[in-house]
């Protein structure tokens, strides 16, 4: 008895403890304190963007050193690997979302959030234009301001080829508002594939959920939907369940062309026995209001009845980057993107303007992966920056001394000293993307993993390997209070299912 008695005690205290630290580390954090204000003399970088990119440098960037001022359309960080999620209601869009000033309220020196929308970098003047995009305008809504350095970050937007149809028609799977978006259509119509009367022929094609883009997007969203089907709707909706279609359309002869050969075989053999039906070497030619063109591998054109299309086919430039390439006729010639040489400045600013993200044209992917790496590097080189700048400016003044004053070899060997240090940090080390693998979520609880563990590959795929999916996320989530939000949630699905309600 006094041995329970003692063990109950102990989980009595452990947990008092816990819950109490935990109380006292979310009030310290939602509660910041003062920050230093601007300072005249230091430099200012403007950050445009609240992306990973964006989001990674302003973790880790020292505010002391520079005045730091945030332009994006968005006052959050949206953490895109998880969006799928909330296109099926597995997740709370809010739970993915954290406002860019939970970050900036913590830095030493205050940071500048404006929420605004970029719409011209001139590097010569070395300002920035931005205009208010939000729905309310006050009586300013368009100003420019001055940087030192730009950091570039405002991500891709959805790639469509020009394709008729796509914008008007189909939803996208890039920003919160696009997972809502389809939540409700998807929802809307079952609804109305439930409405008394429909025939058999509109009950098929408004419960085909057509996805175009077999890249992991594509895939990811595909296994949610899935899910959704299996786990739900089969509940709610037992009369049409068995009658939703989900199809992946794809134009090149394979899925998933960034992982290894057997992780797409996997994901294939898996979506078969989910009945998904993948459509490889099959392109879209047109997206009409009910019906989408497909051109087959055998070249013949067929018309497609569906309900919802996702299109999930790549990224674009944003046209201020058109614009911005446009400015330097000679540096930026690739079409895919903006060029940086290896310390991330873009080519032809002399140092002034920092690509990082889906932005750029470089040998990485497009991943959050290396936005983020790219991100922390620029906090890194932007203190070391600082320190060769402090390092300069002595030597500069101490040059001044030994010119003016003429003064003997005591102070020269200082200089030396000091020329030395300013050389040594001068010498910034390039940016090294290091490659920690590839994930993806292919539905039933399945993940896909490429990983490179101590320099050697592995490739597996499986429930464990979904495990890892979800604890690799969870802790790659940027705050605590994300990832309590994104537990909750996950339990919440898994003892009272997804909500079907349609907002
Ligand atoms: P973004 O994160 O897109 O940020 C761009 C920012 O710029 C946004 O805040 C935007 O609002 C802002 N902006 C746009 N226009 C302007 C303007 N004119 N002025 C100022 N600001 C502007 N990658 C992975 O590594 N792993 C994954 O699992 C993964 N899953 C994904 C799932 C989905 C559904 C999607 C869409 C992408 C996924 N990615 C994943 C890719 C990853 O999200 C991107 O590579 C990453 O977001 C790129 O970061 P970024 O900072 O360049 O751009
Ligand atoms: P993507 O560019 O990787 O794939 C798009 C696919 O659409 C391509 O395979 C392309 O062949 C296909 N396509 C294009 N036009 C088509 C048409 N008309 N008809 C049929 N198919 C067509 O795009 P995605 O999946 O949006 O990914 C964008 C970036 O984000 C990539 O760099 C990707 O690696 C990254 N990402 C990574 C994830 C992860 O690691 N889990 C998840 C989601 C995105």
């Amino acid at each position: 008895r006094s041995f329970l008695q003692t063990l109950g005690r102990v989980t009595l205290a452990t947990i008092l403890t816990t819950a109490g630290g935990l109380y006292y580390y979310t009030q310290k954090d939602r509660h910041p304190g003062n920050q230093l204000p601007f300072d005249s003399t230091k430099k200012t970088i403007v950050v445009l963007g609240s992306g990973w990119g964006a989001t990674s440098l302003l973790k880790s960037l020292d505010t002391e050193d520079y005045n730091v001022i945030v332009i994006s359309p968005k006052n959050y960080f949206l953490f895109t690997p998880l969006l799928p999620s909330v296109a099926v209601g597995t997740l709370n869009p809010r739970s993915i979302i954290q406002p860019t000033r939970y970050i900036t309220r913590h830095k030493k020196r205050m940071v500048s959030v404006i929420e605004g929308t970029a719409t011209e970098v001139d590097p010569t003047a070395k300002t920035v234009t931005f205009t208010d995009s939000s729905e309310i305008q006050g009586a300013i809504s368009k100003t420019t301001i001055p940087y030192d350095y730009l950091v570039y970050a405002v991500g891709a937007e959805n790639q469509t080829f020009g394709i008729p149809g796509v914008r008007e028609y189909g939803c996208f799977m890039k920003e919160l508002h696009d997972a809502e978006t389809l939540q409700r259509r998807f929802m809307d119509c079952v609804e109305t594939a439930a409405f008394p009367g429909q025939s058999e022929e509109e009950i098929d094609r408004l419960l085909h959920v057509i996805v175009v883009g077999g890249g992991p997007t594509g895939v990811e969203l595909s296994g949610e939907l899935h899910d959704f089907l299996e786990d739900d709707l089969k509940s709610w909706y037992p009369e049409l369940a068995g009658k939703v279609r989900l199809t992946l359309v794809e134009a090149m002869p394979s899925v998933l062309p960034m992982f290894s050969k057997k992780l797409i075989d996997y994901t294939v053999s898996t979506f078969n026995e989910e009945k998904i039906e993948v459509l490889t070497k099959t392109m879209v030619k047109e997206v009409k209001e009910k019906t989408v063109v497909l051109q087959r591998p055998d070249k013949e054109i067929v018309e497609v009845p569906y309900g919802v299309l996702v299109w999930a086919a790549g990224n674009v430039g944003r046209q201020i980057t058109r614009d911005l390439m446009a400015k330097f006729t000679e540096a930026q010639t690739n079409k895919r993107g903006l060029t940086v040489d290896d310390h991330l400045a873009l080519n032809g600013s002399n140092g002034s303007i920092y690509a990082i993200g889906d932005c750029t044209s470089t040998p990485y992917a497009a991943t959050a992966q290396v936005a983020s790496q790219e991100g922390a590097y620029l906090a890194r080189m932007f203190k070391l920056m600082a320190k060769r700048d402090a390092v300069a400016e002595q030597v500069y003044k101490l040059q001044q001394e030994v010119t003016l004053r003429g003064d003997g070899e005591g102070r020269k060997g200082e200089l030396e000293k000091l020329e030395k240090a300013l050389e040594k940090a001068a010498n910034i080390r390039p940016f090294h993307y290091s490659h920690q693998g590839s994930l993806a979520y292919i539905g039933s609880d399945k993940a896909i993993a490429d990983l490179t563990i101590f320099k050697e590959n592995f490739a597996t795929g499986g429930v464990a390997t979904f495990l890892f999916w979800r604890s690799a996320y969870i802790s790659t989530l940027f705050s605590l209070r994300n990832r309590i939000l994104v537990a909750t949630d996950w339990l919440k699905v898994k003892l009272f299912g997804r909500d079907v309600s349609r907002d």
